[in-house]
Parts: structure tokens; sequence; C-alpha cells
């Protein structure tokens, strides 16, 4: 059975570390059941929230990383850094693949700095509204998976430490939430095209993410082959956070 995975994606929220370790506090107190929990603020937040979840499980993950060790490279943060302390990273988000030009190849190069050092990989992916307009769905996500996850350095990509966040770009903060159906679809055609690089696609956790909310946490949950979810706005208020982690935590398949 693969494990169920919940992490709160704080995007450029909260403003101050106090409210972060507060919020990374509440975070703590939910129980999680067979899930795993996590949290993805801002990297200048991250040694707060670090502080306030010392000696708990709840996982912290950065929201990006440069995938070279040091240099000059303005404004980033290292795989090293991240790993002092004792977080992962999301790689791949379409924002920063829409703000800062992130192709799949540099993806993958993130995603292999991370794993190298043995840290944890939430990898998103997933398609826009044009492609999916257009019929392309199945096949930009099945390119996203080849180019990118293709492109991790094979002997780096440990898949307990691996995971994927689907994630359909006109989901994200629309209130827009893909159906069921349309989730386990886009699921089953990343899992496939895995297996058709030689990774287990079985054996891969992969999660949902785009406007999950406490209203239909129970049908994110419920759709076939979700693992998960990603959550973004939602996750910023502790108490509709726990009711989506608690929806994925009892989940009746498992
Ligand atoms: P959302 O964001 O839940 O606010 O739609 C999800 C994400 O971008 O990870």
């Amino acid at each position: 059975m693969r494990p169920k995975l919940v992490v709160g994606n704080w995007k450029m929220n909260p403003a101050t570390p106090g409210e972060a370790s507060a919020l990374a506090r509440a975070v703590m107190a939910i129980r999680p059941g067979r899930a795993s929990v996590g949290v993805a603020p801002p990297s200048i937040l991250l040694p707060a929230v670090a502080g306030a979840l010392r000696g708990s499980d709840v996982r912290i993950y950065a929201q990006d990383v440069h995938w070279e060790e040091a240099g000059a490279y303005t404004g980033q943060i290292s795989a090293a850094m991240v790993a002092e302390l004792g977080a992962g990273s999301i790689v791949g988000h379409s924002e920063v693949r829409r703000d800062q030009g992130d192709t799949d190849a540099r993806v993958a190069r993130k995603a292999t700095a991370e794993l190298r050092r043995g840290l944890r990989v939430i990898y998103c992916l997933g398609e826009s509204l044009d492609q999916r307009r257009a019929g392309r769905t199945s096949e930009v996500i099945a390119t996203q998976v080849r180019e990118g996850i293709g492109a991790i350095a094979r002997e780096a990509l440990v898949l307990d430490h691996f995971a994927i966040a689907y994630e359909p770009i006109w989901a994200i903060g629309t209130g827009v939430v893909a159906t069921p159906a349309q989730a386990s679809a886009a699921i089953a055609t990343v899992r496939m095209e895995l297996t058709r690089l030689g990774i287990d696609g079985d054996a891969t956790t992969v999660m949902y993410g785009g406007s999950v909310s406490a209203a239909n946490r129970a049908e994110c949950a419920a759709a076939d082959g979700v693992d998960g979810a990603l959550v973004g706005g939602a996750s910023l208020k502790a108490e509709e956070f726990a009711a989506i982690v608690a929806a994925f935590a009892s989940d009746p398949r498992s």
C-alpha cells in the first residue's frame, strides 16, 4: 500500500516568523493517523518553522531549490541549505515554472540535487486550461514525466523519498477542483508513463493539488489512485487543513 501524504504549500505566506511558528504548532497538533503531514513555508521562514516543529513527525519542505551546491545564484537556496534544516523541497510548481522559467530539464536537475542528498522531493506537474481544452492533457503529462522525471539521475531516484503532485494549472487557486475522474485519469497516465521509463509507477506516491478544501476533501481522498494532497490556500487555516488530513488518514480504500 502506498503511503498517504498531505502537505501544505504556504506559498508567500504568512508574513512573520511568529505567525509561521504558530501555524506550524497548530499543524503539529493534528493527529494524522496513517497519513504523513508536511508544510512548505517560504524559505526565509524555514528556520522558524523547523524550530517550532523540532521533535515532531511533520515534514518540512522548501518551495523550490537551485540545482547547484553554492555560488553566484542571487535569490536562490541550495539543497545543502535545506538539508541543514532537516527539510526536503517541492520542485516544478507551476508558479515557479511560470515566474522563473523552469523547464522539465531544470526541474529534473533540482530533483536530482535533492535526492542525491537523501532529501524528500515533491515533484509537481500538470496541464494548463488551454492544453486540456485542446484535448492534450495526457500527451502533456506524459511529456512532463518523460522529459522531467525521466531526466532525474536514475541512481538517485529513491521512491521512498519521491512523491509526485499532479496539479492541473487551471485548478490552482481558482476554486475549481478537478473531478475525481479527471484526477484519476491524469494520475493513471503519470503511473503508466513512469512504468514505461522503467520506474515502478504503482509504487510511486502521487498526490493531487488544486483547490483542495474542507468542502471537497472527501471526494479528493476517495479518488482512485490519489495518495494525498498538496494544499495551498486551505493549508493556511489550521482547522481546515486538519479536516483535509483527516479525510486522507481515514481513506476507506486502505
Ligand atoms: P491551492 O494551491 O490549493 O490554493 O489551489 C495548490 C498548490 O498550488 O499547490
